[in-house]
C-alpha cells in the first residue's frame, strides 16, 4: 500500500477530509495494480479513474473558493493548475509508452509528496476560511 487514508493531514472542512481520503484510495488501487503487474489495461482503468478524480477533487474546492470570494483563490487554483498540465503530460507519455514505471514514478515522487505539503498548507487555510461559511 503506497499509505493508509488515516496518515492524511486533516483539515477543518469534513467533506474536504472525505474527498482526500478517498483520492488516497484511488491511488492506492492504481499503485497496487502496478506493483502487481496487473494487466495493461486494468493499469488504465485505475489511471483513468484517478484522473477524473483529481479533477474533481480540484473543482469541488475551485467552486467553494469561487462561492465565498476567498482571498487566495488564484494562488490555491494555480497549484492544482501545475499538477493538472503534469497529469495531462503523464497521460500523453502512458498513452504512447504504455510504461507503468511512468505512473508508479510520478505519483511516489511527485504526486503524494505533493498532495501532503498541498493539504497542509492550501488545503488547510482555505478549509479555515471556508469553516466559517460552511456546516458539514
Ligand atoms: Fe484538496
Ligand atoms: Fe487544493
Amino acid at each position: 500500500m503506497l499509505m493508509e487514508p488515516s496518515q492524511l493531514p486533516r483539515v477543518s472542512l469534513e467533506r474536504m477530509n472525505k474527498v482526500h481520503e478517498e483520492e488516497i484510495n484511488i491511488l492506492n488501487r492504481l499503485h497496487q495494480s502496478i506493483v502487481s503487474q496487473a494487466d495493461l489495461e486494468e493499469i488504465d482503468r485505475n489511471f483513468r479513474e484517478f484522473l477524473e478524480d483529481v479533477w474533481n477533487h480540484f473543482r469541488s474546492e475551485q467552486e467553494m473558493m469561487e462561492q465565498f470570494n476567498f482571498f487566495a483563490f488564484p494562488m490555491h487554483k494555480g497549484e492544482h493548475d501545475i499538477i493538472l498540465g503534469q497529469l495531462e503530460n503523464l497521460k500523453k507519455k502512458w498513452e504512447k509508452e504504455q510504461n507503468p514505471e511512468l505512473i508508479k514514478a510520478y505519483i511516489e515522487k511527485e504526486f503524494l509528496p505533493w498532495l501532503m505539503n498541498h493539504i497542509q498548507t492550501m488545503d488547510t487555510i482555505t478549509a479555515h476560511f471556508l469553516s466559517h461559511f460552511i456546516r458539514d
